[in-house]
């Protein structure tokens, strides 16, 4: 076991935080997360800054 996080693209997906992190917000708050979570990239997600899934259906690519 490891103690470093792992941050990983996902294909034409999310950005995938596997780990214990403090995710910090624009003012400094400490947002909750679990240990494993997806950011997302695409722009289209209703629960930014993480990912809902939106990304399937909004046709992104990381291209
Ligand atoms: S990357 Fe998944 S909703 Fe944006």
């Amino acid at each position: 076991m490891t103690d470093r996080v792992k941050i990983q693209l996902k294909p034409n997906g999310s950005i995938r935080v596997t780990g214990e992190v403090d995710f910090v917000d624009s003012d400094g708050n400490v947002l909750e997360t679990k240990a494993n979570f997806s950011l997302c990239r695409c722009g289209h997600s209703a629960t930014k800054p993480f990912c809902d899934g939106a990304h399937r259906a909004a046709g992104f690519t990381a291209e």
